[in-house]
């Protein structure tokens, strides 16, 4: 059984239909990506899977369990967590707010956060030199960091990660990408939507979507190799 299995999904937004009936799946403890161009679908999959979208219809479950449709916090509460498009930090909070409010779905459990947070800070020795700094003040760089270890907070049995290089340069996405490996390799099977095809060095399992079907899938360096998919959807 997988960790997650999504069969025949579809949604949309108002009466326009994005997803076409995708059907796809994550095993525990692996990364999977993926990839498309602008406008393919990747950020509606996403929000789909964390319940910030409900489906037209197709199932979802999640460790054995149907949670098709489940509110979003729940859904966190359950261990499927979203480091969402555009990071969304706290602009007004500093570092060490915007992580302490990660941390919601535990927050009587002071002793466990606190440790956490030290953890975070591990994977961004960054962030615990702007530890006062606002959320708002911070670079691009700082801010995507802040959001995944803000992620982390949450406890993730599923860490799911719209676009973490979008508007980094690459190094910094180079380096985003190596700790969220170290994340994986922690423990947290991870779930990233990227259209920056460099994700595929740290994907177990890769898909390619195209206006809102899934239309190639295999392992990561598979479609790394294959010269046809990655001049035809990735702009590589
Ligand atoms: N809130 C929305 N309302 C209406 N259409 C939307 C909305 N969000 C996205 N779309 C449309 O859905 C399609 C897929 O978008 P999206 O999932 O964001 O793609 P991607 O993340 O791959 O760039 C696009 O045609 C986009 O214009
Ligand atoms: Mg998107």
């Amino acid at each position: 059984m997988s960790l997650l299995e999504v069969t025949d999904l579809k949604a949309g937004y108002g009466t326009l239909p994005v997803l076409g009936g995708i059907s796809f799946e994550i095993e525990e403890g692996e990364t999977a990506v993926l990839l498309g161009l602008n406008g393919a679908g990747k950020t509606t999959t996403i929000l789909t899977l964390a319940g910030m979208l409900k489906p037209w219809s197709g199932t979802i479950t999640f460790d054995g369990k149907d949670i098709t449709g489940t509110d979003p916090r729940k859904l966190v509460a359950d261990g499927i967590v979203l480091v969402p498009e555009g990071r969304h930090v706290f602009p007004q909070l500093t570092v060490a707010q915007n992580l302490r409010l990660g941390a919601w779905p535990y927050k009587r459990d002071r002793k466990g956060t606190r440790e956490i947070v030290e953890r975070a800070v591990e994977y961004f020795p960054r962030l615990r030199e702007r530890w006062t700094q606002l959320g708002g003040t911070l670079s691009g760089g700082e801010q995507q960091m802040l959001a995944i270890a803000r992620g982390l907070m949450a406890r993730p049995k599923l860490l799911l990660i719209d676009e973490s290089s979008l508007g980094l340069s690459p190094v910094l996405t180079q380096t985003v990408f190596e700790v969220v490996d170290k994340i994986n390799d922690d423990g947290v099977t991870v779930f990233m939507v990227e259209q920056n095809a460099g994700v595929l060095s740290i994907a177990d399992k890769a898909y390619v979507m195209e206006k809102g079907t899934l239309i190639y899938s295999g392992k990561g360096d598979e479609i790394m190799n294959n010269e046809e998919i990655r001049e035809a959807y990735l702009g590589a």
